[in-house]
């Protein structure tokens, strides 16, 4: 089978490449700012004609659409910029699985949801995003609904991956660690689902296979606050008692995007359908930093240990 996946060399891009790949599968990856030796053609999902013709050029028999404009903050900066990728970027992907009569999976996002709710968002909630992502976001879910009748819609959750190229928390907490710093703040009044790229890719695939259209949501199991998750990540580097984490309210650090107070996701629909395989958030932090620090920094046994 061929695959085109957009976002090839993102966060979960890499890792979904890795996968395809593994499967037996060839991957045409399309990414907007390529590196000299990554194998990923330069495509701008923005450009239709470019994309168009890529598209064409390597006939797949299904498309991933995971580029997107990631950063919350600067999508909050430059509206134009959000919608132009991750609408109108989503809407002429679909226009080119509709040519080609493809399937496509879309990855969406829990900030379509307003965070108002004080539990777990479901597929059955209705989507209200409180800022320019989210909204974007949720433009692109609609065209693909629109345009397409064979479409997934997966919404992860927080995602973490890639160890140097995760751009998000659990890395520059691991990083701060590393330097030395011995006093953290974290916010523990927002909450999501940490999800783990490779867990969301071997969970994602059999529902892909299984060729049950429609939207989804995927993340890891459990709840957390970003203090919870940085005291875990304390406990899992095994950095001794004399790192200390602070609970700080989100009102500690402004930032130009609004963020909802829930992006908690449950994953009702696979959960009725008796096939939510997801792993805890924090069996996968565990193993996510045990694993990679085993690589670039040496842990101490009783860390090793506790992943056997
Ligand atoms: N990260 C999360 O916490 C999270 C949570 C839920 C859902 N998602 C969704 O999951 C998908 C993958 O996210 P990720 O975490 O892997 O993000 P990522 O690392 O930022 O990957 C997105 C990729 O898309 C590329 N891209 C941006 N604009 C593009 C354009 N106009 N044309 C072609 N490529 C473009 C980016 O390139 P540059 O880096 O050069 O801009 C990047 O390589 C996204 O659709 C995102 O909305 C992410």
């Amino acid at each position: 089978m061929n695959v085109l996946v957009t976002g090839s060399s993102g966060m979960l891009g890499t890792e979904l490449c890795r996968r395809i790949q593994r499967d037996g599968h060839t991957v045409a990856g399309a990414d907007v700012n390529c590196a000299p030796d990554d194998p990923a053609g330069a495509v701008d999902i923005r450009d239709f004609t470019a994309l168009s013709r890529f598209a064409a050029d390597t006939r797949p028999d299904m498309i991933f659409h995971l580029a997107a404009e990631t950063n919350v903050d600067l999508c909050e900066q430059n509206p134009d910029h959000a919608f132009q990728t991750n609408a109108l970027g989503t809407e002429h992907v679909a226009l080119c699985a509709q040519k080609l009569d493809v399937p496509l999976v879309y990855i969406s996002t829990a900030a379509v949801f307003d965070g108002s709710k004080s539990e777990a968002y479901t597929e059955y909630d209705a989507p209200n995003p409180i800022n320019v992502y989210g909204r974007s976001k949720l433009a692109g879910e609609e065209a693909v609904g629109r345009l397409l009748r064979r479409y997934f819609i997966f919404r992860a959750g927080w995602m973490v991956g890639g160890w140097e190229i995760d751009k998000k928390f659990v890395y520059k907490i691991v990083q701060q660690i590393l330097d030395g710093k011995r006093e953290i703040q974290a916010v523990d009044d927002k909450f999501g689902s940490p999800t783990f790229t490779d867990d969301f890719v071997r969970n994602m695939m059999p529902i892909v296979q299984s060729g049950r259209f429609g939207l989804y949501h995927l993340c890891g199991k459990g709840c957390a606050s970003r203090y919870e998750i940085a005291r875990q990540i304390v406990k899992d580097m095994d950095a001794g008692l004399d790192v200390n984490v602070a609970p700080v309210p989100s009102s500690a650090f402004p930032l130009p995007a609004p963020r909802p107070r829930m992006e908690a996701l449950r994953n009702h629909k696979l959960d009725l359908l008796g096939m939510n395989q997801m792993q805890s958030w924090r069996d996968n932090l565990r193993r996510y930093i045990v694993e990679n620090l085993k690589h670039t920094h040496p842990v101490s046994d009783s860390v090793a240990a506790r992943t056997c």
